[in-house]
């Protein structure tokens, strides 16, 4: 189904609970943050009904998300439930993978597409000051155990932290010299544990391009919002998400819904379509009015915070 600018909604952030095993230090206060009650989560079948209502609008991809997702008991029988939803062509996960390596092969068996693993540092002590209670070793164990369960194209998610992780992009950008996952850098965007830091923890992605002048454009065809680079001889790619110094609403095509089954048509708007209760008819004209009332772009940048009242944590990304 298109929005009323004309973009093809072809995508769906599903955050299946608001906890994490981590804190990282953008994303969560130290306090941690008001957790749901467990009657206000959305149960699976609640949100099998979501996606099959989202698909019957045109959603292809399904992008499990958190809090981590890996938290959530039962997570691989979602996973089998969210493949199986006719019209659903891909289910991704967005995880920090400190859990995944006894889970990987399962969740590759139960119709997983994909994963993107979000690590910021290779250092790991700078690991544990970012996510302040994870450890590097899990992470990246992790990602072997992704590799060995058979994903490919793997992403790597890496949010750029000036002054924290600025001296390390080019060892982490060579994670895609001799391996097919695609590194992508991101903006840091300010929302709420973030939103008021000083403006030197903002880095610009071209910080990237400077730190590995080898790498040029390439493919500039690919869906999604990151731009890819390429390095001569290497494997995988470079990807930067620049939602700070190129706005790339134009080309958003996504709709999020959030553990509590609140639809949120854009990550920085306050805006929500609460889907609770709802069933048949009345759910997929709500996911429907969710993707028509879609804003045209985000009015954040460095003098404005992101206008969602929710942490980063509460809706997956
Ligand atoms: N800005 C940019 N990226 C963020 N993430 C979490 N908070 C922010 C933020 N404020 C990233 C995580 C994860 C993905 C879902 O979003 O690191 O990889
Ligand atoms: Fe957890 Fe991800 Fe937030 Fe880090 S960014 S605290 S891993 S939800």
């Amino acid at each position: 189904m298109h929005d009323a600018f004309g973009r093809d909604v072809t995508y769906l952030r599903l955050s299946v609970t608001d906890l994490c095993n981590c804190r990282c230090v953008y994303c969560m206060p130290a306090c941690g943050v008001p957790r749901l009650r467990h009657e206000d989560v959305l149960t699976f079948e609640q949100m099998q009904e979501i996606v099959a209502a989202a698909a019957s609008l045109g959603v292809r991809k399904v992008r499990l998300t958190g809090g981590e997702p890996l938290v959530r008991r039962g997570i691989v029988d979602l996973v089998r439930m969210v493949a199986d939803v006719p019209g659903v062509e891909e289910v991704d996960m967005t995880t920090n993978a400190t859990l995944l390596a006894p889970v990987a092969a399962d969740l590759r068996a139960a119709g997983l597409t994909r994963l993107n693993v979000s690590l910021d540092t290779l250092d790991g002590a700078r690991y544990r000051k970012i996510t302040r209670t994870g450890t590097l070793e899990d992470a990246l164990a992790g990602l072997a155990a992704a590799r060995e369960a058979g994903f490919s194209g793997t992403k790597v998610n890496c949010v750029l932290l000036g002054g924290i992780n600025q001296d390390e992009l080019r060892p982490l950008a060579e994670l895609a010299r001799g391996s097919d996952l695609c590194v992508r850098f991101i903006e840091l965007m300010p929302m709420g544990a973030c939103a008021a830091w000083p403006r030197e923890r903002f880095l610009p992605a071209d910080a990237v391009l400077a730190a590995v002048p080898e790498l040029v454009p390439a493919d500039a065809t690919a869906p999604g919002v990151a731009q890819l680079y390429r390095a001569p001889g290497w494997r995988g790619t470079v990807g930067l998400i620049r939602p700070m110094t190129h706005r790339f609403c134009g080309q958003c095509n996504r709709i999020r819904v959030t553990a509590d089954g609140r639809l949120k048509p854009c990550l920085h708007s306050a805006q929500e379509v609460d889907l609770r209760g709802l069933s048949g008819e009345e759910l997929v004209r709500a996911v429907a009015r969710g993707i028509a009332e879609k804003p045209g772009r985000h009015h954040m940048d460095m003098g404005h915070a992101s206008q969602t009242p929710r942490a980063m944590s509460q809706i997956g990304g």
